[in-house]
């Protein structure tokens, strides 16, 4: 449901309005002077806000001004008696998306409210789109840069790779990292999830079948092997292949061709392999779980994803991510990490990689009510965790008093614009406890 703000000083205005809008199943709010209007746009997020332009206390440009400060994808309409082309002219140069002519048509202004949320709507998820693929592997780790290295030099390849790497770590980015890369980026890219289908669902999946080659086959199928072409088939979690058909696949990557089920007629594969697994294959090898043969086949490159826990340093890079992913995705404003929220996430152990650090975030910045994520808003067990870890000797009590301080003392630096004089005025320190304070938290290039 969206949220509207009215401000209008005409009550009935406001009241009609705020009628029209509830029937058309907006969430809305009204203030009926500019102070009013103000505390409410402090207070809270609006998708759309209706601003009469002159109203007691504070007209609708000094409001234009603290919403774009505030929020950008807030939507702005505004209205006045008084039309005149400088004031549109002006309003849209603030920020403002449109301007209406007092008297203004309902109908009118509920299409308009329509379109102008359509069209963000729409750019949000351009944006999205766009962040997404800027950005697939992510990692500034010697570790991780040490990857990136390998799939440089082995992109243009079509030699087999053995991805392996705990679960969550990201095996199945960096064998899409792969195929993005080099020539591989125009042909397919076929994943099959091994461990997903059943014995002999596999088999014609991963192979295809005749028409007529068992009950049920009522028409040829071609299998992955043979839709990959000469692109790339990525089979996940390899490792959880039985044996028999190890040997099939084996049997494939050695002769390079296969036939369907039911089939006499071999075709030639031209794919490149890319295998992964989350299992201890070499140990697999050992008890005998899987073909040492086979292991050999796919082990020519080999690419061993480690731990994010042996890369804290990718954390905060890899936060940053998700957490503009996921604003996006909620519609939320832009957010402030305070520190310690960072500080918590590294502390912690991540025993699910990646994917745990996600769903962590995606949980914060939906329960995060305000412009800041703070370690409160994160999974308790993280948030516990992660303090029972810090070797500080501070508890979580003063730790979380501090971190409060900190958030006051950066969201007040923002209200005055980085004003050091009017900030500690406001927060009724000296300027000096303010500087202080600054240099002991490492705020000083945030003011
Ligand atoms: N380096 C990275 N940069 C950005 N996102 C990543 C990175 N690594 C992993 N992710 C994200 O983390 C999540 C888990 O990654 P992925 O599914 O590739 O892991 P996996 O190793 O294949 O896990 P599993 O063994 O459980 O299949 C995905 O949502 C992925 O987008
Ligand atoms: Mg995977």
């Amino acid at each position: 449901m969206y949220k509207i703000l009215v401000a209008d000083d005409e009550k009935v205005a406001l009241l009609v309005l705020e009628r029209e809008l509830s029937d058309a199943g907006y969430d809305v709010y009204t203030a009926n002077d500019g102070k009013a209007a103000s505390q409410l746009i402090q207070d809270q997020h609006f998708d759309i806000v209706i601003l009469d332009v002159y109203m007691p206390y504070k007209n609708g440009f000094e409001l234009v001004k603290e919403i774009k400060k505030k929020s950008t994808n807030t939507i702005i309409l505004l209205v006045t008696a008084y039309a005149s082309i400088e004031n549109a002219v002006d309003a849209i140069k603030l920020g403002a998306e449109d301007y209406l002519d007092k008297p203004y048509d309902l109908s009118q202004l509920l299409q308009k409210i329509a379109q102008l949320l359509q069209i963000r709507l729409q750019k949000s998820k351009d944006h999205k789109i766009k962040v997404t693929k800027n950005s697939n592997l992510i990692g500034e780790s010697p570790l991780m840069k040490k990857i990136q290295s390998t799939l440089e030099k082995v992109k243009e390849l079509t030699t087999t790779v053995l991805i392996t790497g705990e679960s969550g770590t990201g095996k199945g980015v960096v064998a899409r990292e792969l195929h993005s890369l080099g020539k591989f980026k125009e042909l397919p890219f076929i994943h099959v999830d091994c461990a997903s289908l059943s014995q002999n669902l596999i088999e014609s999946e991963l192979f295809g079948y005749e028409k007529g080659a068992f009950t049920g086959a009522n028409s040829l199928k071609q299998g992955k092997f043979e839709i990959a072409k000469n692109g790339i088939i990525f089979l996940d979690e390899v490792g959880t292949l039985p044996l028999n058909l190890q040997s099939k696949l084996l049997t494939v990557l050695q002769d390079k061709q296969f036939y369907r089920i039911g089939g006499v007629e071999s075709i030639s594969m031209h794919a490149r392999v890319i295998a992964a697994t989350n299992e201890n294959i070499e140990k697999n090898v050992e008890t005998g779980l899987f073909r040492e043969d086979l292991f050999y086949r796919l082990n020519v490159i080999r690419i061993e994803i480690p731990p994010l826990r042996l890369r804290k340093e990718d954390i905060p890079h890899l936060a940053e991510k998700f957490i503009e992913e996921f604003s996006l995705s909620m519609n939320h404003d832009e957010l402030i990490i305070a520190p310690y929220f960072l500080e918590c996430l590294q502390k912690y152990e991540w025993p699910g990689n990646i994917r745990e650090l996600e769903n962590a975030i995606e949980s914060s910045v939906a329960l995060c009510d305000g412009r800041t994520l703070k370690e409160t808003d994160l999974p308790i067990n993280i948030a516990k965790k992660a303090i029972q870890a810090s070797n500080s000797q501070e508890n979580y009590f003063k730790q979380s008093i501090k971190n409060q301080e900190i958030i006051t003392i950066l969201e007040s630096l923002e209200k005055f614009d980085g004003h050091r004089e009017k900030t500690a005025n406001y927060l009724g320190i000296t300027r000096r406890s303010l500087q202080y304070k600054l240099k002991k938290y490492n705020l000083l290039s945030k003011s």
